[in-house]
């Protein structure tokens, strides 16, 4: 969304879609917009199933005049990834109060007793156009406006109203006809923040300057009214530090890709928190529960973030770049945390919890997805350095059984976007039971980093893709890190943390060979892109690695692949074994490799025909009789950074075999902040 002082309506779409453009990675089955009419009581929404590039085609052979301006414009727009109803333009947003388009809102996050509202609503005579839990939200703050005309309620009391009816998750922006210039954004468990700008592009300073608005009384639904809105409602405004009257603009965003081309001068909302502004251009922001004892003081930070750090260059894909952006990646998540003359780590974001974090009883990592991964990966050296009992659990499932936890427990949670839903649920789960909870995310000002007592980030740099690469490996490499960093303690481990951190220094050139064996990869993907099912098989430091490598062949080649740990192989899987299965074996040198070479021969015997990620030494293997992909070796625990490469690959170029828009695949998304 946007706020707009002076501008035209051609400006004010072509900020709106470039910087849907710029989210697309976040959902993609839908888009929308809702800007200002010709009169000030009109909102046009234009809507558009699939790819922002759809809507920007529908919205440039509609019939808007583009000169019309305003002084001041408000605008919302969205991308969408399905949780209800099918992807069509009626269930995209901006979803709508009724046929005159009197309340236009987004929203991401999902509602949970929208069933109760829609029956609600529909016995009040309301009747809805699309399947979504997000229209009974733009019903309803009609039904409440109307039942409070003549009363001179405001845009922020009405949303106030409304939300307090709400159970789930969202972020929520509000467009009105009866408020124009007006936007109220609300967040709860999904991320919004907001980009300030001065309009006459001068490099302005800003100040937060202290106000106490004047007391509101809100009315619910049920017109009963709520002492605890009732209560002097803090809030913070926000003007230029020159004390000019140069008027603002404001972007409002999931996420701060959306708007670096404008601003760099952010403030993150935290949940529950309100933020108006008026058409005068000021930004004012609320908590919504008033009885929380929460600040509302939100401070500007100045994004460090490059423009060209989230442009593809010149990759066909964002995935193909992140994969190859993996030499510098791994340098930036080492870079300046490892002294290699002393062999010593520091970890600043942990420094000051360290004694507190090698007190605990046992270690909980929670993660979904590639992060999961990263933790399998890392969960036998973070065990072996640090003599902590570590397990590892899927946020979801986690949540689910309501797992025991415990004051003297440290909960390390890992996402590469910090604001998937299920991991910030459990991760306020295990706030509330006490536990010391730890974030490794790669996105600076997002709600795991928030909300964590401490943490790492892994810095990566931004990742687009939707099939995590990058970020798998410097995930990994902090988990190895904070192991380092938690056992330098142990004398008796200092060699293998010596042997670890050389491995460490070695790491960058080493990727590098792997990356140069991309054509041969390029050319094994021909025979197997149209497979209709695979096999990857290892075990050890080497497990994750077949887990990763399966959920990349899923995920963009969209051919059924299962990560198989050979111990279990005689427990079921051999059953699968015949000459015509695809199978990856991935063999390196670590104590686990005659176990692995015995299931080998296992599948050899089955008439297998495997394929073999193997070392570069390796003299064991004929590649007369294999094919095989020989990668440099490393300690053994750094393998997995070497070893997740030429599947990160092979996947790439079997979905771009099969058409597969590989950025986008399909019913995926980036950033999953729905349950
Ligand atoms: C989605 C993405 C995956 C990612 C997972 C966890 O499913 O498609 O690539 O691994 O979410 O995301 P997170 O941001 O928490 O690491």
């Amino acid at each position: 969304l946007s706020y707009f002082v002076e501008k035209d309506r051609r400006y004010v779409t072509d900020t709106l879609l470039n910087g849907l453009s710029r989210l697309e990675y976040r959902g993609y089955d839908s888009a929308g917009i809702a800007i200002d009419g010709d009169s000030e009581t009109e909102t046009v929404i234009v809507k558009q199933v699939g790819k922002v590039s759809a809507l920007r085609a529908k919205v440039d052979s509609s019939e808007l005049s583009w000169d019309k301006a305003y002084t001041v414009q408000t605008s919302i727009s969205h991308t969408r990834w399905a949780t209800h109803g099918q992807p069509s333009p009626i269930n995209a947003h901006p979803h709508r109060s009724d046929n005159g388009n009197e309340f236009t809102i987004v929203h991401n996050g999902i509602i949970t007793n929208y069933k109760e509202l829609r029956t609600l609503l529909t016995n009040k005579g309301y009747s809805f156009e699309s399947e979504t839990d997000t229209e009974i939200v733009a019903k309803l703050i009609k039904y409440v406006f109307d039942s409070q005309r003549g009363q001179h309620i405001s845009f922020t009391d009405l949303a106030k109203a409304v939300i307090k009816e709400l159970e789930g998750a969202f972020a929520f922006l509000f467009k009105s006809v009866h408020f124009p210039g007006e936007i109220v954004a609300a967040r709860r468990g999904s991320p919004l923040l907001i980009g300030i700008k001065a309009v006459d592009n001068l490099t302005a300073d800003f100040v937060d300057v202290e106000e106490i608005a004047n007391a509101v009384a809100a009315s619910s639904i049920n017109e009963d009214k709520n002492p605890a809105y009732a209560k002097r409602a803090q809030s913070r405004s926000f003007s230029r530090a020159d004390g000019s009257n140069q008027p603002l603009e404001y972007f409002l965003a999931s996420d701060p890709s959306a708007i670096i081309e404008h601003t760099r001068r952010v403030l993150y909302l935290e949940d529950d928190d309100m933020a108006h502004i008026s058409n005068k251009g000021d930004l004012h922001i609320y908590r919504l529960r008033r009885d929380d004892g929460l600040s509302s003081i939100r401070s500007i930070k100045t994004l460090e973030m490059e423009l060209a750090a989230i442009m593809k260059g010149n990759f066909p894909h964002f995935m193909l770049k992140e994969i190859y952006e993996q030499p510098e990646s791994v340098v930036n998540t080492i870079r300046g945390r490892v002294d290699f003359n002393k062999h010593t780590v520091v970890l600043g974001g942990l420094r000051n919890y360290l004694a507190s974090i090698r007190r605990c009883r046992r270690i909980v990592f929670t993660a979904c997805g590639t992060s999961y991964n990263s933790c399998l990966a890392t969960r036998a050296i973070f065990e072996e350095l640090t003599e902590i009992p570590v397990s590892v659990e899927l946020s979801s499932e986690f949540l689910d059984r309501k797992s025991p936890i415990f004051r003297d427990d440290v909960c390390v949670f890992v996402s590469q976007s910090g604001e998937t839903a299920d991991t910030i649920l459990a991760l306020r789960y295990c706030l509330e039971r006490g536990a010391l909870c730890v974030g490794i995310t790669n996105t600076v000002g997002s709600s795991i980093s928030r909300e964590t007592h401490c943490g790492v980030h892994i810095n990566a740099g931004p990742e687009i893709g939707v099939a995590s690469t990058k970020a798998y490996t410097s995930q990994y490499l902090a988990l190895v890190m904070m192991a380092l960093q938690l056992g330098e303690d142990r004398i008796s481990m200092t060699e293998r943390r010596r042997e670890i951190i050389n491995g460490l220094r070695e790491l960058p050139n080493l990727v590098k060979e792997v990356l140069a064996m991309d054509s041969n990869i390029k050319e094994l993907s021909q025979t197997l892109y149209q497979q209709k099912s695979m096999l990857v098989l290892s075990r050890g430091f080497q497990s994750a690695t077949c887990l990763e490598g399966a959920l990349k062949i899923k995920e963009l080649s969209y051919i059924h692949c299962e990560g198989i740990m050979a111990g279990e192989l005689k427990h079921g899987p051999l059953a699968l074994i015949d000459e015509h299965i695809p199978i990856i074996f991935v063999m390196t040198k670590d104590a686990h490799y005659p176990k692995v070479q015995s299931a080998l021969q296992q599948v050899r015997a089955r008439k297998g025909n495997p394929i073999v990620i193997c070392n570069t030494d390796d003299t064991n293997i004929d590649d007369a009789v294999l094919k095989t992909i020989r990668i440099p070796h490393t300690v053994d625990c750094l393998q997995g950074i070497l070893s997740i490469i030429p599947l990160q690959l092979l996947s790439y170029h079997m979905a771009t075999l099969n058409g597969v828009d590989v950025d986008f695949p399909r019913n995926l998304a980036k950033s999953v902040t729905v349950e």
